[in-house]
């Protein structure tokens, strides 16, 4: 049973606030090829409507995907998925369907039938390109609207995400370099001063 539910757009920003490494997939512009690569930058910029920002080499078959579908996804990996997200990071889908080379489950997404990831993920949200050009083309950096979402309610509950020592394998991944990650620690709470 899966343990992901919807999370409202006014919270959608929150599942990328902490800065975790993600996975984009991407399809192309007739959905008969998929792909999936890592990243470690990628920031919200808006909430409501809820928009964010990904930075997407021009050189990956990523890139050229999402630019000619207009669409893209990005999921949340788990540290238990820390191999997968690195090795979708390390090949591009030029060499083959990374889905099938490393047993990624997913399912399309109905308002965009972009491949969404849950098994090994904890978070998703898919997005509509908003096409900027210079930003694109000048920083590599995609723009997007997103036009669904969904969390683990194990560790994302009423927009908030819930982080403890208990679901410590759910936690986001944060990219160190050279395949050396750190995940998303002990969370303490600021009191008003
Ligand atoms: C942890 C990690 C983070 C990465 N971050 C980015 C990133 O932010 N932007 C980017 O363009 N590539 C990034 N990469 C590299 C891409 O994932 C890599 O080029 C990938 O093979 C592209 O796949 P594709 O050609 O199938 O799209 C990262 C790789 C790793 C392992």
């Amino acid at each position: 049973m899966s343990h992901f539910r919807p999370v409202a757009p006014e919270h959608a920003s929150r599942l990328l606030n902490h800065g975790p490494t993600i996975l984009i997939t991407s399809r192309s512009a007739d959905g008969t090829q998929r792909n999936v690569m890592a990243a470690a930058w990628s920031t919200p910029v808006e909430f409501t409507p809820a928009r964010v920002a990904i930075v997407v080499d021009k050189a990956t078959l990523s890139r050229t995907m999402i630019e000619e579908s207009g669409v893209f996804g990005i999921c949340v990996p788990t540290a238990a998925f820390v191999d997968t997200a690195y090795a979708v990071g390390s090949v591009s889908g030029r060499d083959g369907d990374k889905f099938d080379r490393f047993q990624i489950a997913s399912q399309r997404c109905p308002e965009s039938g972009v491949p969404l990831i849950e098994s090994g993920c904890s978070a998703w949200l898919a997005c509509r390109l908003l096409p900027e050009p210079n930003a694109q083309t000048r920083y590599d950096t995609c723009f997007g609207e997103v036009v669904a979402a969904a969390a683990d309610e194990r560790v994302f509950r009423d927009g908030r995400w819930m982080f403890t020592a208990e679901n410590r394998e759910l936690h986001a991944i944060h990219h160190l370099g050279g395949g050396r990650f750190v995940l998303t620690g002990d969370s303490i709470q600021a009191a008003p001063l």
